[in-house]
């Protein structure tokens, strides 16, 4: 297992499990199955919705008493709708306490997108907030009580341009962490490399193209990445599957890369693929597929009536 160092030390296994879109029903039994496996490393979400089942599967695999809550790396992250700087440690707490955990190793500011404090989902274009109203600066400052209250090891964020990540690194405590999409359509050279020089590590989300997102999320003649016919040359030339290379080139950079995965199979074969070392042809040769194509564009964001746009969100 490959690991990411964080500021005094603590190391984030590489390879997590993601659980965004693991529906309720189905994400406790997965998460007992990756424990077993050998996943160590949990991203999780107040938003998705699951965080109740998963602290309740915890609880079951801490009572076994062969792991404990030391053991693992536990990833939330704060919604759009608690940016307001006394929100923050209320919403950490919540998430802690639905987890059934005692503090978090990591906890993410989840957009830099601010909903109007306490307005639930379906979030309407009315209920957002612009930047200006409630800058990111100030969910940051509540985001450092959290952390110095022990409530997270560590904190970040989350789909952050390096423009806005240069916002924050004269604050107290700059982000140690920015979790985006990231994968051989979306390589990102240049957010990498500036998480290089400022210290800040980077998780790569959707890394096998999150087929499973919603039908509105998803564009009309979208490519499924694992079926690209490159991946699929690596794949075979390798004796590996798709998957294997698409989180072993994220590994292969340097990066966490969290992958979505509810069956058994498919959770062993993509831990699997944190022992696998791509050859220099095929991170060539999957260097060529980027043509910077978002699965997630946050157009859902950029609705007639508020105050963001696509273009503004990614400061592209
Ligand atoms: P499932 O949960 O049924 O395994 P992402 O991590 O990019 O969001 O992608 C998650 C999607 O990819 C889910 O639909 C998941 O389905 C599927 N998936 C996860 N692992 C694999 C794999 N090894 N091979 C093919 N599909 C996979």
């Amino acid at each position: 297992m490959r690991f990411l160092t964080f500021k005094g030390g603590d190391e984030m296994p590489a390879l997590g499990l993601g659980t965004w879109k693991s529906a309720p029903g189905e994400v406790g039994a997965a998460i007992k199955e990756a424990i077993k496996i050998g996943y160590r490393h949990i991203d999780c979400a107040s938003v998705y919705g699951n965080e109740a089942e998963i602290g309740a599967a915890l609880a079951d695999v801490f009572a076994e008493g062969n792991i404990t809550r030391d053991d693992l790396w536990i990833t939330s992250k704060l919604w759009c709708n608690r940016h307001g700087r006394e929100d923050v440690v209320p919403a950490i707490q919540a998430s802690i306490d639905d987890l059934g955990v005692e503090y978090l190793d990591l906890y993410l500011v989840h957009w830099p997108v601010a909903i109007r404090s306490g307005a639930e989902p379906p979030t309407e274009p009315g209920d957002l907030v612009s930047l200006e109203e409630l800058p990111l600066e100030e969910t940051w400052a509540g985001m450092e009580e959290a952390l110095e209250l022990g409530l997270a090891r560590h904190i970040g964020v989350s789909n952050y341009s390096a423009k806005k990540l240069g916002q924050h690194l004269s604050m107290e405590h700059p982000p140690e962490l920015d979790q985006v999409e990231m994968h051989p359509y979306l390589a990102q050279p240049d957010l990498l490399k500036y998480g290089q020089e400022h210290g800040i590590h980077l998780t790569a989300y959707s890394p096998l193209g999150s087929g499973d997102r919603p039908d509105s999320m998803k564009g009309k003649d979208e490519k499924a990445l694992l079926d690209d016919p490159v991946v699929n040359a690596v794949a075979a030339r390798l004796s590996i599957t798709p998957a294997q290379v698409l989180l072993a080139w994220a590994l292969g950079r340097g990066t966490s890369v969290i992958p979505k995965s509810v069956n058994p199979n498919r959770l062993a074969e993509n831990f699997a693929a944190a022992e696998i070392e791509l050859d220099a042809q095929a991170m060539s040769d999957l260097a060529a597929l980027d043509d910077h194509r978002r699965y997630v564009t946050g157009n859902f964001w950029a609705k007639p009536g508020s105050p963001y746009t696509v273009a503004g969100l990614w400061d592209e």
